[in-house]
């Protein structure tokens, strides 16, 4: 059993592989920047800000932006664009009704243990304070991982065939937001079909390391080659490959 309280083990993140395969994960949420709709002043928490693309354009509309961020080669990118980064685990406290937003962005279904995170998030935000977020929800890359989990399962290594990632329903995320103190003000599952820049095989080499961990470098080469053949079908003749995703995006409150 992975420890609940650490990062999906087995994932590395490198900041150039990231910004060359994955570049497009900041971009293509830009408009919950909306949502949030940060004020001048404003204290505000990025959970898991990776490089900190979105941490700099909440700094840039003038609030007073802190990212959170475990991975050290991550959390040095951010501090790069100047971003003062708590470099933390968030199942980690990370502080007492002091913020007026938490923000995340494609970093809460790494989070092993979602009730002790929430936990912390509600814990954090001061009275009236307000949660902005989004993750991949229900259904999300479910091709990519059947397909990791077959071409696992045919190099007789089952127990490896599971999903690294927490991908909610609406239904059980507003469960878990409502058991955690907070008021769910809206919740949403959508599917965005996601060009890969750098194709599958990049998509793969930036976030399909928890099912790797590990393997011989000629047995994680079959894997990949397996799974690659198996997820044709999302390779279009035209427009190149494109990722199943789904998000759940949701905004709650912490009562006054
Ligand atoms: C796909 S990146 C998203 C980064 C950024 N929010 C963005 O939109 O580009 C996922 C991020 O979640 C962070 N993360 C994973 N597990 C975490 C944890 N347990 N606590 C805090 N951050 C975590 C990773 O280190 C990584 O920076």
């Amino acid at each position: 059993m992975p420890d609940p309280a650490t990062p999906a083990a087995g994932q590395v993140w490198s900041a150039q592989g990231y910004a060359a395969n994955a570049g497009f994960v900041p971009l293509l949420a830009a408009d919950l920047l909306d949502t949030l709709a940060p004020q001048p002043g404003e204290a505000i928490l990025d959970l898991g800000c990776g490089d900190g693309v979105l941490t700099a354009r909440i700094a840039a509309a003038g609030a007073s932006v802190t990212g959170l961020e475990p991975d050290p080669a991550l959390a040095a990118a951010a501090r790069a664009r100047g971003i003062a980064v708590l470099e933390r685990d968030a199942h980690q406290p990370f502080g007492a009704a002091a913020y007026d937003a938490v923000f995340s962005n494609a970093a809460l279904h790494w989070m092993r243990a979602p009730e002790t995170v929430h936990a912390n998030i509600a814990r954090a935000l001061r009275p009236g304070g307000r949660l902005v977020a989004e993750q991949g929800g229900f259904g999300n890359i479910a091709a990519i991982v059947t397909a990791m989990k077959a071409a696992l399962q045919a190099e007789r290594l089952p127990e490896r065939a599971r999903n690294p990632w927490d991908f909610p329903s609406p239904t059980l995320q507003r469960e878990r937001l409502e058991r955690a103190g907070l008021q769910v003000t809206e919740m949403r599952l959508f599917p965005r079909p996601t060009p890969l820049p750098t194709g599958m095989a990049g998509w793969l080499e930036t976030f399909a390391g928890p099912f790797l961990l590990g393997l011989p470098e000629q047995t994680r080469a079959r894997v990949l080659e397996r799974a690659l053949a198996l997820l044709s079908d999302l390779q279009d003749p035209r427009e190149g490959w494109i990722a199943d995703y789904v998000r759940l995006r949701f905004t709650a409150v912490k009562p006054g």
